[in-house]
Protein backbone atom coordinates (compact mmCIF):
# COMPACT_ATOMS: atom_id res chain seq x y z
CA UNK A 1 0.00 0.00 0.00
CA UNK A 2 0.84 3.83 -0.50
CA UNK A 3 1.95 6.00 2.20
CA UNK A 4 0.01 8.70 2.39
CA UNK A 5 1.56 11.89 1.72
CA UNK A 6 1.67 14.42 4.57
CA UNK A 7 0.38 17.97 3.39
CA UNK A 8 0.83 21.34 5.77
CA UNK A 9 -0.67 24.60 5.11
CA UNK A 10 2.01 27.03 6.63
CA UNK A 11 1.00 30.49 8.15
CA UNK A 12 3.35 33.27 8.73
CA UNK A 13 2.06 36.98 9.92
CA UNK A 14 4.34 37.96 12.80
CA UNK A 15 5.66 41.73 11.60
CA UNK A 16 4.68 43.23 7.85
CA UNK A 17 4.46 39.97 5.61
CA UNK A 18 1.83 37.74 5.27
CA UNK A 19 2.52 34.72 4.01
CA UNK A 20 1.05 31.34 3.48
CA UNK A 21 2.77 28.10 2.12
CA UNK A 22 2.48 24.48 1.17
CA UNK A 23 4.92 21.76 2.06
CA UNK A 24 4.07 18.38 0.90
CA UNK A 25 6.67 15.90 2.67
CA UNK A 26 9.28 18.17 3.34
CA UNK A 27 9.02 19.39 -0.78
CA UNK A 28 7.38 23.24 -0.99
CA UNK A 29 4.57 23.66 -3.31
CA UNK A 30 4.07 27.37 -3.11
CA UNK A 31 5.04 29.84 -0.68
CA UNK A 32 3.29 33.17 -1.25
CA UNK A 33 4.25 36.23 0.25
CA UNK A 34 1.96 39.93 0.54
CA UNK A 35 4.74 42.47 1.69
CA UNK A 36 3.13 45.93 3.23
CA UNK A 37 4.35 49.09 1.48
CA UNK A 38 2.25 50.97 3.55
CA UNK A 39 4.84 51.36 6.25
CA UNK A 40 7.65 52.73 4.28
CA UNK A 41 6.60 56.62 4.73
CA UNK A 42 6.54 55.99 8.38
CA UNK A 43 10.09 54.68 8.55
CA UNK A 44 9.16 51.64 10.34
CA UNK A 45 6.49 49.04 10.69
CA UNK A 46 3.49 50.57 12.03
CA UNK A 47 1.58 47.84 13.94
CA UNK A 48 -1.97 48.77 13.85
CA UNK A 49 -1.46 49.42 10.25
CA UNK A 50 0.10 45.89 9.90
CA UNK A 51 -2.50 44.03 11.55
CA UNK A 52 -5.45 45.47 9.36
CA UNK A 53 -3.10 44.91 6.23
CA UNK A 54 -2.90 41.09 7.35
CA UNK A 55 -6.66 41.09 7.74
CA UNK A 56 -7.38 42.29 4.28
CA UNK A 57 -3.97 39.78 2.49
CA UNK A 58 -4.81 36.85 5.10
CA UNK A 59 -7.64 35.05 2.77
CA UNK A 60 -5.97 36.02 -0.84
CA UNK A 61 -2.51 35.09 0.27
CA UNK A 62 -4.18 31.18 1.56
CA UNK A 63 -6.37 30.90 -1.57
CA UNK A 64 -3.16 31.81 -3.95
CA UNK A 65 -1.02 29.03 -1.94
CA UNK A 66 -3.29 26.30 -2.54
CA UNK A 67 -3.97 26.82 -5.66
CA UNK A 68 -0.50 27.14 -7.20
CA UNK A 69 0.16 23.73 -5.14
CA UNK A 70 -2.38 22.42 -7.07
CA UNK A 71 -4.08 20.72 -4.41
CA UNK A 72 -7.25 20.92 -2.70
CA UNK A 73 -7.98 22.09 1.01
CA UNK A 74 -9.34 18.85 1.58
CA UNK A 75 -5.70 17.60 0.89
CA UNK A 76 -4.08 19.42 4.19
CA UNK A 77 -3.01 17.60 6.92
CA UNK A 78 -2.53 20.25 9.57
CA UNK A 79 -2.03 23.97 9.89
CA UNK A 80 1.12 25.31 11.18
CA UNK A 81 1.17 28.86 12.45
CA UNK A 82 3.68 31.48 14.08
CA UNK A 83 2.32 31.56 17.58
CA UNK A 84 5.40 34.36 18.43
CA UNK A 85 7.79 35.94 18.82
CA UNK A 86 6.34 39.06 16.25
CA UNK A 87 3.46 42.09 17.16
CA UNK A 88 0.56 40.69 18.79
CA UNK A 89 -1.66 42.33 16.53
CA UNK A 90 -0.23 40.76 13.25
CA UNK A 91 -0.12 37.26 15.35
CA UNK A 92 -3.40 37.53 16.12
CA UNK A 93 -4.64 37.69 12.60
CA UNK A 94 -2.55 34.59 11.74
CA UNK A 95 -2.85 32.44 14.46
CA UNK A 96 -7.37 33.05 14.22
CA UNK A 97 -7.28 32.74 10.92
CA UNK A 98 -5.25 28.84 11.39
CA UNK A 99 -7.86 27.87 14.56
CA UNK A 100 -10.77 28.67 11.79
CA UNK A 101 -9.65 27.26 9.17
CA UNK A 102 -8.38 23.69 11.06
CA UNK A 103 -11.90 23.90 12.74
CA UNK A 104 -13.61 23.82 9.43
CA UNK A 105 -11.73 21.56 7.99
CA UNK A 106 -11.17 19.53 11.34
CA UNK A 107 -7.54 18.56 11.28
CA UNK A 108 -4.92 19.81 13.96
CA UNK A 109 -2.80 22.95 14.29
CA UNK A 110 0.29 23.24 15.11
CA UNK A 111 2.27 26.27 16.82
CA UNK A 112 5.30 27.40 15.54
CA UNK A 113 8.48 29.40 16.90
CA UNK A 114 9.43 31.81 14.07
CA UNK A 115 13.01 32.00 14.88
CA UNK A 116 12.99 28.01 15.04
CA UNK A 117 11.43 28.59 11.71
CA UNK A 118 14.00 30.80 9.93
CA UNK A 119 16.20 28.01 11.24
CA UNK A 120 14.75 25.07 9.60
CA UNK A 121 14.08 26.76 6.38
CA UNK A 122 17.62 24.91 6.13
CA UNK A 123 15.75 21.88 5.17
CA UNK A 124 13.01 23.19 3.15
CA UNK A 125 13.31 20.37 -0.03
CA UNK A 126 12.79 21.72 -3.78
CA UNK A 127 11.89 19.30 -6.92
CA UNK A 128 14.14 21.48 -9.21
CA UNK A 129 17.20 22.19 -7.12
CA UNK A 130 19.71 19.76 -5.32
CA UNK A 131 19.15 19.96 -1.29
CA UNK A 132 22.21 20.34 0.80
CA UNK A 133 21.04 20.91 4.43
CA UNK A 134 23.14 20.55 7.23
CA UNK A 135 24.19 17.52 9.34
CA UNK A 136 23.52 17.62 13.07
CA UNK A 137 24.60 19.19 15.40
CA UNK A 138 25.04 22.53 13.53
CA UNK A 139 25.27 26.14 14.62
CA UNK A 140 23.12 29.02 13.38
CA UNK A 141 23.44 32.24 13.19
CA UNK A 142 20.09 33.98 13.44
CA UNK A 143 19.99 37.34 12.45
CA UNK A 144 16.81 39.34 11.39
CA UNK A 145 14.88 42.27 12.22
CA UNK A 146 14.15 41.84 15.87
CA UNK A 147 16.59 38.74 17.06
CA UNK A 148 20.57 38.53 16.60
CA UNK A 149 20.99 34.70 18.22
CA UNK A 150 23.77 32.17 18.34
CA UNK A 151 21.87 28.65 18.42
CA UNK A 152 22.96 25.23 18.93
CA UNK A 153 20.89 22.84 17.00
CA UNK A 154 21.04 19.12 18.08
CA UNK A 155 18.12 17.91 16.07
CA UNK A 156 15.10 19.12 14.25
CA UNK A 157 13.39 20.25 17.38
CA UNK A 158 16.10 20.72 19.80
CA UNK A 159 17.62 24.07 20.45
CA UNK A 160 19.97 25.78 22.96
CA UNK A 161 20.69 29.28 22.89
CA UNK A 162 24.78 30.12 23.03
CA UNK A 163 24.13 33.67 22.70
CA UNK A 164 21.65 36.86 21.47
CA UNK A 165 22.37 40.64 21.35
CA UNK A 166 22.18 42.59 24.58
CA UNK A 167 20.51 45.29 22.61
CA UNK A 168 19.86 46.05 18.92
CA UNK A 169 19.58 43.22 16.34
CA UNK A 170 21.36 43.30 13.41
CA UNK A 171 18.62 44.10 11.10
CA UNK A 172 18.03 46.85 13.20
CA UNK A 173 21.64 48.34 13.07
CA UNK A 174 21.10 48.01 9.09
CA UNK A 175 18.26 49.73 9.22
CA UNK A 176 18.59 52.27 11.97
CA UNK A 177 21.84 52.97 9.70
CA UNK A 178 19.88 53.47 6.98
CA UNK A 179 17.77 55.69 8.64
CA UNK A 180 20.61 57.96 9.74
CA UNK A 181 21.74 58.56 5.87
CA UNK A 182 18.25 59.58 4.74
CA UNK A 183 17.38 55.95 3.29
CA UNK A 184 13.77 54.56 3.37
CA UNK A 185 13.00 51.25 5.50
CA UNK A 186 13.87 48.73 5.39
CA UNK A 187 17.27 49.93 4.89
CA UNK A 188 19.30 46.89 4.79
CA UNK A 189 18.65 45.65 1.29
CA UNK A 190 19.63 49.50 0.15
CA UNK A 191 22.81 49.43 2.02
CA UNK A 192 23.68 45.89 0.82
CA UNK A 193 23.22 47.80 -2.39
CA UNK A 194 25.03 50.95 -1.90
CA UNK A 195 28.05 49.11 -0.45
CA UNK A 196 28.89 47.37 -3.72
CA UNK A 197 30.77 50.36 -5.28
CA UNK A 198 32.07 51.50 -2.02
CA UNK A 199 35.23 51.12 -0.07
CA UNK A 200 34.95 49.46 2.96
CA UNK A 201 37.61 50.69 5.00
CA UNK A 202 36.73 54.15 4.06
CA UNK A 203 35.11 54.78 7.71
CA UNK A 204 36.01 53.30 10.76
CA UNK A 205 33.28 52.68 13.18
CA UNK A 206 33.48 52.12 17.27
CA UNK A 207 33.50 48.36 18.20
CA UNK A 208 31.44 47.07 20.69
CA UNK A 209 32.96 44.79 23.47
CA UNK A 210 30.64 42.53 24.87
CA UNK A 211 31.48 38.86 27.07
CA UNK A 212 30.84 35.53 25.41
CA UNK A 213 28.82 35.07 22.49
CA UNK A 214 26.53 38.32 22.97
CA UNK A 215 26.42 40.77 20.66
CA UNK A 216 25.61 44.78 20.79
CA UNK A 217 24.87 47.29 18.25
CA UNK A 218 23.56 50.27 19.97
CA UNK A 219 27.12 51.99 20.63
CA UNK A 220 27.93 51.07 16.61
CA UNK A 221 24.46 53.24 15.70
CA UNK A 222 25.97 56.15 17.89
CA UNK A 223 29.03 55.96 16.88
CA UNK A 224 27.94 56.59 12.92
CA UNK A 225 25.57 58.80 14.08
CA UNK A 226 28.32 61.03 15.36
CA UNK A 227 30.87 60.40 12.65
CA UNK A 228 28.07 61.83 10.24
CA UNK A 229 26.94 64.63 12.51
CA UNK A 230 30.69 65.61 12.50
CA UNK A 231 31.47 65.62 8.95
CA UNK A 232 28.00 67.00 8.07
CA UNK A 233 29.10 70.46 10.02
CA UNK A 234 32.42 71.13 7.83
CA UNK A 235 30.48 69.72 4.87
CA UNK A 236 26.98 69.58 3.91
CA UNK A 237 26.94 67.33 1.61
CA UNK A 238 28.73 64.71 3.42
CA UNK A 239 26.65 61.78 3.29
CA UNK A 240 25.23 62.20 -0.40
CA UNK A 241 28.76 62.96 -1.76
CA UNK A 242 29.96 59.57 0.34
CA UNK A 243 26.98 57.21 0.37
CA UNK A 244 28.56 54.16 -1.13
CA UNK A 245 31.57 54.19 1.53
CA UNK A 246 29.54 55.03 4.43
CA UNK A 247 27.37 51.74 3.05
CA UNK A 248 30.39 49.76 2.53
CA UNK A 249 31.96 50.98 6.04
CA UNK A 250 28.98 50.15 7.99
CA UNK A 251 28.10 46.80 6.37
CA UNK A 252 31.65 45.80 6.90
CA UNK A 253 31.62 46.67 10.60
CA UNK A 254 27.84 44.73 11.26
CA UNK A 255 29.62 41.76 9.13
CA UNK A 256 32.56 41.92 11.33
CA UNK A 257 31.33 41.76 14.21
CA UNK A 258 28.74 39.06 13.73
CA UNK A 259 30.99 36.95 11.86
CA UNK A 260 33.84 37.32 14.73
CA UNK A 261 30.90 35.78 17.14
CA UNK A 262 30.25 32.97 14.98
CA UNK A 263 34.28 31.51 14.89
CA UNK A 264 33.98 31.93 18.78
CA UNK A 265 30.85 29.65 18.93
CA UNK A 266 32.70 27.07 16.56
CA UNK A 267 35.94 27.23 18.30
CA UNK A 268 34.48 27.20 21.81
CA UNK A 269 31.75 24.14 20.97
CA UNK A 270 33.93 22.68 18.40
CA UNK A 271 31.30 22.48 15.86
CA UNK A 272 32.48 22.94 12.89
CA UNK A 273 29.16 23.37 10.36
CA UNK A 274 27.46 26.82 10.40
CA UNK A 275 24.11 27.84 8.86
CA UNK A 276 22.72 31.67 8.58
CA UNK A 277 19.58 32.45 8.58
CA UNK A 278 16.89 35.37 8.86
CA UNK A 279 16.44 38.34 6.98
CA UNK A 280 19.90 39.61 7.33
CA UNK A 281 21.31 36.75 5.51
CA UNK A 282 19.87 37.67 2.28
CA UNK A 283 23.54 40.21 2.82
CA UNK A 284 25.83 39.39 0.39
CA UNK A 285 28.78 40.71 2.67
CA UNK A 286 27.40 38.19 4.88
CA UNK A 287 27.16 35.64 2.64
CA UNK A 288 30.65 36.03 1.05
CA UNK A 289 32.70 36.51 4.38
CA UNK A 290 30.69 33.39 6.14
CA UNK A 291 31.68 31.80 2.68
CA UNK A 292 35.43 32.54 3.55
CA UNK A 293 35.78 30.48 6.50
CA UNK A 294 35.35 27.53 4.73
CA UNK A 295 39.10 28.88 3.40
CA UNK A 296 39.88 30.45 6.38
CA UNK A 297 39.32 28.10 9.29
CA UNK A 298 37.81 24.85 7.79
CA UNK A 299 34.08 25.60 8.52
CA UNK A 300 31.26 23.92 6.34
CA UNK A 301 29.07 26.57 5.64
CA UNK A 302 25.06 26.48 4.97
CA UNK A 303 23.62 29.71 3.24
CA UNK A 304 19.75 29.38 2.53
CA UNK A 305 17.99 30.42 -0.87
CA UNK A 306 17.30 34.64 -0.42
CA UNK A 307 13.39 33.47 -0.80
CA UNK A 308 13.89 31.19 2.62
CA UNK A 309 15.77 33.93 4.35
CA UNK A 310 13.45 37.01 5.25
CA UNK A 311 10.07 36.21 6.45
CA UNK A 312 8.21 33.61 4.50
CA UNK A 313 5.54 30.90 5.42
CA UNK A 314 7.54 27.76 4.26
CA UNK A 315 10.07 27.80 6.68
CA UNK A 316 6.76 27.75 9.02
CA UNK A 317 4.84 25.03 6.94
CA UNK A 318 8.74 22.85 7.18
CA UNK A 319 8.64 23.00 11.02
CA UNK A 320 5.04 22.26 10.98
CA UNK A 321 6.04 19.19 8.95
CA UNK A 322 8.36 18.08 11.31
CA UNK A 323 6.20 18.76 14.45
CA UNK A 324 3.99 16.78 12.65
CA UNK A 325 5.99 13.84 12.41
CA UNK A 326 6.04 14.25 15.96
CA UNK A 327 2.57 14.28 16.39
CA UNK A 328 3.08 17.93 18.71
CA UNK A 329 -0.50 19.29 18.03
CA UNK A 330 -1.62 22.32 19.91
CA UNK A 331 -5.14 23.10 21.53
CA UNK A 332 -7.71 25.66 19.74
CA UNK A 333 -7.61 27.97 23.06
CA UNK A 334 -3.65 28.82 22.20
CA UNK A 335 -2.89 32.34 22.04
CA UNK A 336 -0.65 34.32 20.62
CA UNK A 337 3.05 35.20 22.29
CA UNK A 338 4.81 38.64 21.69
CA UNK A 339 7.78 37.03 23.43
CA UNK A 340 8.52 33.40 23.33
CA UNK A 341 12.25 31.51 23.88
CA UNK A 342 14.08 29.44 21.29
O1 LIG B 1 13.64 37.92 9.09
P1 LIG B 1 13.08 39.20 8.59
O2 LIG B 1 12.44 39.21 7.22
O3 LIG B 1 12.02 39.77 9.56
C1 LIG B 1 12.14 39.67 10.94
O4 LIG B 1 11.77 38.60 11.49
O5 LIG B 1 12.66 40.65 11.52
O6 LIG B 1 14.28 40.26 8.63
C2 LIG B 1 14.10 41.58 8.21
C3 LIG B 1 15.43 42.32 8.37
C4 LIG B 1 15.31 43.82 8.15
O7 LIG B 1 15.99 44.46 9.20
C5 LIG B 1 16.01 44.04 6.82
O8 LIG B 1 16.60 45.31 6.68
C6 LIG B 1 17.06 42.95 6.86
O9 LIG B 1 16.38 41.83 7.41
N1 LIG B 1 17.57 42.62 5.52
C7 LIG B 1 18.83 42.91 5.12
C8 LIG B 1 18.94 42.48 3.77
N2 LIG B 1 17.74 41.94 3.40
C9 LIG B 1 16.91 42.04 4.48
N3 LIG B 1 19.85 43.47 5.79
C10 LIG B 1 21.01 43.63 5.12
N4 LIG B 1 21.20 43.25 3.83
C11 LIG B 1 20.20 42.68 3.13
N5 LIG B 1 20.39 42.31 1.85
ZN1 LIG C 1 11.86 36.75 10.79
Amino acid sequence: MENKSITILGIESSCDDTSASIIQDGYILSNIIANQDVHQKYGGVVPELASRAHQQNIIPVVDKAIKDAGIKKEDIDAVAFTRGPGLLGSLLVGVSFAKSFALAQNIPIIEVNHMQGHILAHFIKEKTNENHSPDFPFLCLTVSGGHTQIVKVNDYLSFELLGETIDDAAGEAFDKSAKILGLPYPGGPLIDKYAKEGNKTAFTFGKPKVKELDFSFSGLKTSILYTIQKQQKLNPKFIEENLNDLCASIQHSIVTILIEKIVKASEQTGISQIAIAGGVSANSSLRNSLKELENTHSLKTYIPPFSYCTDNAGMIAITGHFKYLKKEFCHQGVTPKSRMAI
